[in-house]
């Protein structure tokens, strides 16, 4: 057990979770959470708000419906510390003293903000919400002096960002309160869409969620893109760059059939139906016993938001006492002479 490192994780709660998150990043959490004494996993509901700001209510429902994905797979609430954002209202007043330490040009600059933006059609009129929140996500990191962050590709220019602000700091006013961070890089790639799009993605009506009942997880799989040459049976097919491969390749508990598969596929005689089939049956497996750990749990709500309003409590303690360390360093705080 690893009593040194300090683990921070989190979601956006736009949406309910899909079995990208869970190969992504649901696997990997399962396992460190065994492996580091602190983990952290927050719901970040703030950094929803900078691009769902128009959308409350799902953000507020997803916060619940997080929570039961989290916990039907098998997160513990007593090996992790799961928190919501903004019940952690420290948090803003770190951001507010690291928006002092990064440019417009140099946020502008960052990969995944660019990216995001364009997809979105900002331009100009970008709420700065959504251009600053690499310097929220920096807040969420330092405050709670987390040194490994398990990231995908996407997430490296936050950290690289956040690294930034914690050097700035540091340097500029001798301080070493902050500490950085590195990420952990999950394994596992991220899942295509069951349109064959590179992304499985909420907004993209292309996923297969873990809260999907068994009837519907068959009719998205039997609707899958495949290969658009392999039209008759006997026909070769290609296995790369075809979703119902790639799913396989990460679900598939016969690695041996999934060889033989492959090479059947490849040569022509393996029908899409029939590889098609395989993948419901695989994917259903996995997915009924977190169905029903999901039905379970959704009558319990009441005790998820007690869990997640106590761990929000501990989290904040920590939270505060950062805040109070970096204040101090900063000349931030006050007191009257005579309580000198
Ligand atoms: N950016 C992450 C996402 O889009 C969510 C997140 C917010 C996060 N703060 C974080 C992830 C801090 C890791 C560390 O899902």
């Amino acid at each position: 057990m690893n009593t040194k490192d300090i683990v921070l994780t989190g979601d956006r709660p736009t949406g309910r979770l899909h079995i990208g998150h869970y190969t992504g990043s649901i696997v990997n959490r399962l396992k460190m959470q065994h492996e580091y004494q602190t983990t952290y996993v927050m719901i970040a509901d703030y950094q929803a708000y900078t691009d769902h700001s128009s959308n409350r209510e799902l953000v507020k429902e997803s916060i619940i419906q997080l929570m039961i994905d989290y916990l039907a797979c098998g997160l513990d609430p007593e090996l992790n510390t799961i928190f919501i954002q903004s019940l952690v209202p420290e948090l803003c007043e770190f951001t507010m003293i690291y928006a002092n330490c990064v440019t417009l040009a140099r946020l502008r600059r960052n990969p995944t903000v660019k990216n995001e933006m364009q997809q979105k059609g900002y331009g100009d009129a970008v709420p700065v919400g959504f251009l600053t929140y690499p310097i929220s996500q920096a807040a969420d990191i330092t405050a709670f002096k987390a040194n490994l962050v398990p990231a995908g590709e996407d997430q490296l220019a936050m950290l690289e960002q956040c690294n930034e602000i914690v050097r700035h700091i540091r340097h500029n006013y001798n301080s070493d309160v902050l500490q950085e961070c590195k990420p952990i890089l999950s394994r596992v790639t991220r899942l295509p869409g069951t349109d064959g799009q590179a992304k499985m993605g909420k907004s993209l009506g292309n996923c297969i969620y873990l809260s999907d009942s068994a009837d519907l997880v068959r009719e998205k799989v039997m609707g899958m893109f495949t290969d658009p040459n392999h039209l008759r049976v006997e026909d070769p097919g290609k296995v790369e760059g075809n979703p119902v491969f790639t799913y396989l390749d990460a679900f598939e508990p016969d690695r041996e059939q999934l060889a033989e598969w492959k090479a059947w596929y490849q040569r022509g005689g393996l029908g899409d139906v029939k590889v098609k089939r395989r993948l419901v049956e695989v994917l259903n497996g996995i997915l009924e016993p977190i169905r029903q750990k999901r039905a379970e749990l959704e009558k319990s709500e009441d005790e998820l938001w007690e869990i997640l309003f106590t761990h929000s409590a501990r989290a904040r303690a920590v939270a505060q006492e950062t805040l109070r360390e970096l204040k101090s360093d900063l000349g931030l705080i006050y007191k009257q002479n005579a309580q000198k």
